[in-house]
């Protein structure tokens, strides 16, 4: 059955988990979905896992659109979240509402995340009053790694915890439909989950959260170039790709691949009159 944002209100009602992953193409999105995830996240983290940018920042709303389109055609059930990227909403709010237009008219988002607390509040409440679903994402907010001077975990100090929980009761009235907390503190993280009505997705933020998303590429050992501390390896699938990339490399050489039954057939009379 198809997931929306009342999925994600009744989990937070009755106390269930939600799960959430990036996919960024069809196929992932296709496997993703049929495993029975909640939400798909066609996250600006496509900046690095796919393009081999060093942050997010390079990301524009047409590659979001191409790669949110690839995924909401491989995702029957799973809600699409796909996110506005750098410079698509700061702007201004008429560039907020026109941008998320295109994320659902044509990248058929169920809905789009943006980054920041006050400061996009009255482009969260006009993206809503669109009739357009808006996830929220605060703590490290990657879009303003320059701001913060690196990837550092966010929240820690009493004044950067009260302006955290300050900014999650904001986005809520702003009418955000839930909020991804990203690299907090796991008490901060269940503090602001206990004061909010709409679930928190965390990332980096314990178990304390609503419910938790994940980098695929990250939980299946696919990106290495830098491995955060809170992603869990749920499988080796990078080395399973290095090992049949060799095997198929070795089998071409070698001259054991293709085989016979991997040949089409022509009769023999057909090729005799060639020679
Ligand atoms: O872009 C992304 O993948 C994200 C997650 C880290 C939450 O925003």
């Amino acid at each position: 059955m198809k997931k929306t944002v009342l999925t994600f209100a009744e989990a937070k009602e009755q106390g269930e988990k939600l799960t959430m992953l990036t996919a960024y193409d069809y196929s992932t999105a296709k496997l993703i979905d049929g495993a029975g995830i909640d939400a798909i996240l066609v996250g600006d983290s496509l900046g690095n896992v796919i393009l081999g940018y060093e942050d997010t920042l390079s990301v524009t709303v047409e590659d979001m659109i191409h790669h949110g389109a690839a995924v909401a055609r491989g995702a029957k059930d799973a809600l699409v979240v796909i996110d506005m990227p750098f410079m698509s909403y700061q702007t201004s709010v008429y560039d907020a509402v026109v941008n998320a237009g295109r994320l659902m008219k044509e990248g058929r988002a169920g809905a789009v995340k943006l980054e920041g607390g006050t400061e996009v509040c009255s482009q969260i409440k006009a993206i809503t009053d669109a009739g357009i679903p808006v996830m929220a994402h605060l703590g490290l907010t990657p879009q303003s790694i320059n701001a913060f001077g690196g990837f550092k975990v966010q929240g820690k100090t009493e004044a950067a915890a009260k302006k955290l929980v300050e900014n999650a009761i904001a986005v809520q009235e702003a009418g955000a439909f839930a909020v991804t907390l990203e690299c907090v503190p796991d008490k901060l993280a269940r503090l602001v989950t206990e004061k909010l009505d709409i679930p928190t997705i965390g990332i980096g933020a314990g178990a304390g959260c609503d419910g938790q998303v994940l980098v695929y590429a990250d939980m299946l050992g696919m990106f290495s170039d830098f491995t955060p501390k809170f992603v869990r390896r749920f499988a080796n699938t990078g080395q399973i790709m290095t090992d049949a990339f060799k095997a198929y490399i070795e089998a071409v050489k070698d001259g054991s691949y293709p085989e016979e039954k991997h040949t089409y057939k022509i009769d023999d009379d057909v090729i005799e009159k060639l020679y």
